[in-house]
């Protein structure tokens, strides 16, 4: 058997992280501002991650939701005091596409209504609802139903509140800042009109923020720049630091009914180690501030690159437009430089490293884009 072929690769095997760097298979060492999309937000191997995770997997890796669990509650009250949200319930599942999942169930089981809302280049996923809310076609099988999905432009208050008021919404679902879309921001002031509308209207408001929080916008979520509290958050990418976990934060006015949601992996104990271990870095080594003072020294640094046509995004969520005639940037930066970097499309880059990277290691990044 081989591997069903659907990734486009970099011709490259990472066998060692530490921090922000790599070490491919050749022992050439790379800079990491990809993070394997997002994922990696407290640095490769960080010593207290390898440490818990090992310690857990000598005592007890895995028992189902069946049972009992203080690693849940702890890392349900640890997220809950970091991200400021402590009044919230937290569901626990594997991956960012199932937290949307079972985000938007949620919003319908609430309102009994069967209509979401999306935004046009939103990315939620490629399970079957999260892809139907997902504004690319060319990942939609004929399967994926999207007979239930509006999706609108992103900062139009007039065309939301046209189709909110039908009153046929279960929920409108949002990231915090789009991602996949090149780092796409919504404004404040449309989230905060966007949050009184679903109140208005009856619908759920479900924030994204699978890629934007965690802390990479210098606020614990991107929306909190807003100033807004959402009925329903999604998390999961940096959330475990590469060990699969997802989670959805729900507000204190949505009611559990025994049954509704479920999951076979998801809160298992290594997962939960691997998402304690996270926040309490996170709020040890004062990430979330560390990313918000990084973020500006990165703006400050690249506002007047001449190979940029536009810089978008906050703290170390960043998103650069290159110029037309710059666009083999990033294939440079991996090939020339041994710099990982995202993209979106073929004109822009997306710097998404691990919170945990240094001043040293960025200035490094943007002296060569420079
Ligand atoms: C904003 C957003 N939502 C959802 C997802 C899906 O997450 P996963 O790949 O863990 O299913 C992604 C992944 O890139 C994402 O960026």
């Amino acid at each position: 058997m081989k591997l069903f072929d659907v990734y486009n690769q970099w011709n490259i095997e990472p066998v060692k992280g530490l921090g922000c760097k790599l070490w491919d298979n050749n022992g050439d060492e790379y800079l990491d501002l990809y993070g394997g999309h997002a994922v990696i937000s407290i640095g490769h191997a960080h010593p207290d991650y390898v440490a818990a995770l090992t310690q857990q997997l000598g005592q007890i890796g895995f028992y189902s939701n069946a049972v009992l669990s203080s690693l849940r509650d702890t890392l349900s009250e640890k997220l809950g005091e970091v991200s400021g949200y402590p009044a919230y319930s937290l569901f626990l599942c594997n991956s960012g596409a199932e937290a949307n999942e079972n985000a938007m169930k949620l919003a319908s089981f609430h309102t009994n209504k069967r209509k979401i809302m999306a935004f046009k280049g939103a990315f939620h996923g490629r399970t079957s609802g999260a892809v139907a809310v997902t504004d690319n076609p060319k990942i939609r099988a004929p399967f994926n139903q999207t007979n239930n999905v509006t999706i609108v432009p992103l900062n139009d208050l007039s065309v939301v509140e046209q189709e909110l008021q039908s009153g046929d919404y279960a929920g409108v679902i949002i990231e915090g800042i789009q991602g996949v879309a090149g780092i796409v921001m919504p404004s404040d002031a449309f989230l905060k009109s966007l949050r009184a509308l679903c109140t208005q209207y009856g619908a759920i408001l479900i924030l994204d923020e699978i890629q934007s929080g965690y802390g990479r916008t210098g606020k614990f979520f991107a929306h909190q720049y807003a100033d807004i509290e959402p009925d329903v958050i999604t998390v999961a990418k940096g959330m475990g630091n590469g060990f699969p976990i997802g989670g959805v934060l729900i507000s204190p006015t949505i009611a559990a009914q025994k049954g509704m949601l479920g999951t076979t992996f998801g809160a298992n104990h290594l997962a939960c180690v691997a998402a304690i271990t996270v926040l309490e870095v996170i709020k040890k080594q004062n990430l979330v501030q560390q990313a918000k003072i990084l973020g500006e020294f990165v703006f400050e640094s690249l506002k007047n690159a001449s190979a940029i046509k536009e810089l978008r995004g906050r703290g170390l969520m960043v998103g650069i437009e290159l110029k037309p005639e710059c666009a083999n940037l990033r294939a440079d930066l991996l090939s020339k430089h041994r710099i990982f970097v995202g993209s979106s499309g073929a004109n822009v880059i997306r710097l998404l490293p691990p919170l945990t990277i240094t001043k040293a290691e960025l200035q490094k990044v943007i002296d060569v884009i420079r």
